[in-house]
């Protein structure tokens, strides 16, 4: 593990109390957001504990990635920060922007003014599956959930209401066939791939990984959950020939970090 070089700001007690209120608020714990009733998991009443492993879809909250995803995200852009691990940050996969604008929070809180966030999305949801190119995502139907759609300028204003829309943050809209080749940054020290489907989770991973920093991280948010995202990561890994050692975040999400 790189060593941690930049030392905790004399103010991290505030920064870290700002940042748990953060979570709370992005993932409706504050205001106990009630599921949205359209959701897959039929969840009715808001669950602490579900929310906490984020497996259900909040009404208004932010993110549906959960305390425990949220949280190490949160930790991954710090970890980052502190060992000067070079490179912006992505999300691939944004939905409301919750886990994005926790990610721009940090940068914030530790004045890190040289790293952007990319939020990269359809802005319309999921794409309908493509089973001759991706046998994995045949049976995927979350094309067909229109909660999953959030427009582009409902994400802006999103980041907006917690002040954190400004040039630090670029969005990337379109499908990931189509928008991975076009990420400007060169590098990057944080993927946070959150595609639920093969294709969603294969292609950002073909055109960034060889952009991610040495020392940089990889965030698999369905790995455990979603058994093609499972198997693009692995399929990834034999066409690179590299066998990182993946770490458990909460049973769903995993993460590792390029040696
Ligand atoms: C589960 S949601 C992401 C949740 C989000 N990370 C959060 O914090 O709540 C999946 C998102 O991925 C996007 N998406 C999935 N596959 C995509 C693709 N191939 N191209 C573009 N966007 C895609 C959908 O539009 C949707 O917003």
């Amino acid at each position: 593990m790189p060593p941690l070089v930049r030392p905790l700001p004399a103010d991290y007690p505030s920064i870290r109390q700002h940042l748990d209120a953060l979570e709370d608020t992005l993932t409706g714990a504050s205001n106990r957001d009630p599921p949205l009733p359209g959701s897959p998991l039929k969840f009715r009443r808001y669950n602490p504990k579900i929310r906490r492993l984020g497996l259900d879809w909040p009404s208004t909250a932010m993110t549906m990635v959960g305390r425990k995803r949220l949280h190490n995200f949160r930790k991954l852009v710090e970890r980052v920060i502190r060992g000067n691990v070079p490179g912006d940050i992505i999300e691939t996969g944004v939905w409301r922007g919750g886990a994005s604008i926790m990610a721009r929070a940090v940068l914030d809180a530790w004045q890190a003014g040289d790293r952007k966030v990319i939020v990269a999305d359809s802005f319309e949801g999921l794409p309908p599956p493509s089973p001759g190119q991706w046998p994995a995502d045949e049976a995927s139907d979350l094309h067909t959930y229109g909660e999953l759609a959030v427009s582009l300028e409902q994400v802006q204003a999103n980041f907006e209401r917690f002040g954190l829309l400004d040039e630090q943050v670029v969005f990337l809209k379109g499908w990931f066939r189509d928008t991975m080749s076009k990420v400007e940054s060169n590098r990057l020290a944080i993927i946070r791939l959150d595609g639920d489907m093969y294709e969603s989770t294969i292609d950002p991973l073909v055109h960034l990984y060889d952009r991610l920093s040495k020392g940089g991280w990889v965030i698999v948010d369905d790995y455990g959950v979603i058994p093609a995202c499972k198997q693009a990561v692995h399929d990834f890994f034999e066409m690179k020939g590299i066998r990182p050692r993946l770490r458990a975040i909460d049973g769903i999400g995993v993460f590792f970090r390029k040696a």
